[in-house]
């Protein structure tokens, strides 16, 4: 469907297939930046308490949806937190009844918002039966937390650890394999079978580990899975731009307040919804994979998700499009990813 001109893009209206919504004001604050673009969404459930429960994730899909700016059509698809006590029941009666379309699987102290985590994935077994069993989506963050692994090499030996063998296992649950951020999850994904799917965020295809620690400690490129080396950089490059049907869009963009950055003990996440659409198409430009956007954006994400493309369209225009130092998400100021920088593309 996408068809372009030298200046122009027009694409089915894409998806983001992770995000942090977070709650109340700041909610109010972020949501329209995510609404104005992306038709679906598919929300995290990591608020303090976590939303465990189909009642819990209930109640926050409506608070999402009294969110929505007037004349934005914006569907919030749910994720139920897993936790060691996660009722196999209640998470099939949830996807059944449509309150969320995954569950989010958090190694407990892997990343803001996982202290309720798991501890051992030994201990939910029952509910990854089930998800199996019902054809439930298991979202994972993809991290050990093991205090003698290096915060760089989690991700791979996470792989090694408990994703390897929990796909052995379990060879028909579908798993998507969150924010990859290392040429070992990419090869991981690849070499799996089509029931295997990864996001890749914006950040973790622009910038490498550098852009945190040269010329000083840069909080705002700070999140987890950590970026890494220049080499994973470009080999999620090349996985995102590959045409590979099981990688798809997933900004991983998570607020936090400017101050609760820029600490003596920094939050991690970094808030690119403003200008994640423009983000990414500035990689596929400079990979020369204009082509194969609408694929990675609007299309495998669904498909891997049975669920229907969207038929409204966007379209990017070639124009400087410069991003502000800061934004006041609803009188909480944060700093965007690309923060005083210009991104050459626009959403028209
Ligand atoms: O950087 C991150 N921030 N990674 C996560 O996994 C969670 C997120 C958040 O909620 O702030
Ligand atoms: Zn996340």
């Amino acid at each position: 469907m996408a068809t372009s001109t030298d200046s122009t893009l027009t694409i089915r209206r894409p998806d983001d297939w992770h995000v942090h919504l977070r709650d109340h004001d700041v909610l109010r604050g972020v949501l329209p930046y995510t609404a104005r673009q992306f038709a679906r969404a598919i929300v995290m459930p990591n608020l303090s308490p976590p939303v465990t429960t189909a009642e819990g994730v209930n109640a926050y899909r409506h608070r999402i949806i009294a969110a929505i700016p007037p004349g934005l059509s914006f569907t919030p698809l749910m994720t139920a937190y897993l936790t060691d006590g996660t009722d196999p029941a209640d998470i099939a009666q949830g996807y059944a009844d449509g309150v969320f379309v995954a569950a989010k699987l958090y190694p407990a102290h892997a990343t803001t918002g996982s202290a309720h985590g798991v501890t051992d994935v030994a201990k939910i077994l029952g509910v990854l039966e089930k998800m199996q069993d019902v054809g439930m989506p298991l979202l994972i963050h993809g991290e050990v937390t093991d205090h003698d692994v290096d915060i760089f090499d989690r991700e791979a030996v996470f792989i090694e650890r408990t994703l390897a063998p929990l796909v052995r296992d379990l060879p028909g649950l579908k798993v998507v394999f969150e924010h990859i951020t290392t040429a070992e999850a990419a090869d991981f994904v690849d070499a799996s079978g089509p029931n295997i799917g990864a996001t890749i965020t914006p950040q973790h295809l622009h910038i490498n580990r550098n852009a945190m620690l040269v010329g000083g400690i840069r909080p705002h490129a700070y999140c987890l899975p950590v970026a890494k080396r220049e080499k994973h950089r470009l080999a999620l490059r090349k996985a995102a731009t590959s045409g590979s049907p099981k990688y798809f869009l997933g900004t991983d963009s998570a607020p936090h307040a400017v101050g609760a950055k820029e600490s003596a003990c920094g939050c991690a996440g970094i808030f690119n919804a403003p200008f994640a659409i423009e983000s990414y198409v500035a990689v596929f430009d400079e990979e020369r994979a204009l082509d194969r956007f609408e694929a990675f954006a609007s299309e495998n994400g669904p498909r891997f998700y049975g669920l229907p493309l969207n038929e409204e369209t966007i379209t990017l225009e070639r124009a400087e499009n410069p991003v502000p130092e800061i934004v006041d998400a609803n009188g909480t100021p944060i700093v965007p990813f690309h923060a005083a920088t210009s991104l050459g593309w626009r959403l028209v």
